[in-house]
């Protein structure tokens, strides 16, 4: 295979080594099987994958998985898929998953892009999550982003109606140039006048404390598919769950 999308053989991260700690090594030996998802060519059921039929939120590039952790356990009632390529990252949420004892996260190691073209049917996602992914700042990388006018077109096409798709960064530019993709969507509306506020239920992610230790501004952008249906005030942490 090339690439996720017709022509798109490009890839949106560089593999980084990482080493993993002896527990991290134990807690990805003994917990892939049940909760990591290999890659495949099928389309998936959720019901199956789940074992129930709640809303599905899919976080791209969950890096260390320290947010996925905590948004997971606030939400029960909601399932959480989390892409990554970064091992550590998912023996590290792997981790989250036994310590908190979360049944609501399931994990597919390898390249976003690939599993949202032949993995994740169209239309069936609650929400899409993209906190703080790569901003290759250099005109010339510009095209490993994930937000591209293609990439959010095949991101779009999997959002059930009335679904969002939340996307932060620290990158002023990146966020100027996605509010200009995200507004000329045809198919998503904007609820608010252009950047969001903050989602009050999201905790700090790991690289968002990097960006905020160096003092730069944090952009919001939440765009929700058009049509019946709405996950933006339905999919809230339940009260009994907050702490
Ligand atoms: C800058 S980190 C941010 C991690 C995390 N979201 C945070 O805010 O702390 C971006 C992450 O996205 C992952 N990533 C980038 N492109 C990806 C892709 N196509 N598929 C899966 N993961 C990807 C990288 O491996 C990296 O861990």
């Amino acid at each position: 295979m090339t690439g996720p999308l017709p022509g798109d053989s490009i890839k949106t991260y560089v593999l980084r080594r990482g080493r993993m700690r002896d527990a991290q090594r134990n807690d990805y030996a003994a917990l892939s099987p049940q909760f990591c998802i290999p890659f495949s060519r099928g389309l998936l059921d959720f019901q199956g994958v789940f074992g129930n039929s709640n809303p599905v939120v899919m976080e791209i590039g969950f890096g260390m998985g320290g947010a996925t952790g905590e948004i997971a356990e606030k939400m029960p009632e909601t399932n959480f898929l989390g892409i990554e390529v970064h091992t550590p990252g998912v023996a590290r949420l792997l981790g989250d998953i036994r310590r908190k004892g979360l049944g609501n996260i399931r994990i597919i190691e390898h390249d976003a892009l690939e599993v949202c073209a032949v993995m994740v049917p169209r239309e069936s996602l609650a929400g899409v999550h993209l906190f703080f992914p790569d901003p290759w700042p250099k005109m010339k990388h510009h095209k490993r982003r994930l937000v591209t006018e293609s990439r959010v077109a095949l991101i779009r096409s999997l959002l059930a109606p009335g679904g969002y798709f939340y996307f932060i960064t620290d990158w002023e530019e990146y966020a100027r140039s996605s509010l200009e993709i995200l507004t000329a969507a045809p198919d998503l509306r904007n609820p608010y006048p252009g950047f969001a506020p903050t989602q009050d239920w999201r905790p700090q992610t790991k690289f968002e404390g990097r960006g905020r230790k160096e003092e730069r501004a944090i952009w919001e952008l939440y765009f929700v598919k058009k049509g019946l249906g709405d996950y933006h005030t339905a999919l809230r942490p339940s009260p009994a769950a907050e702490k």
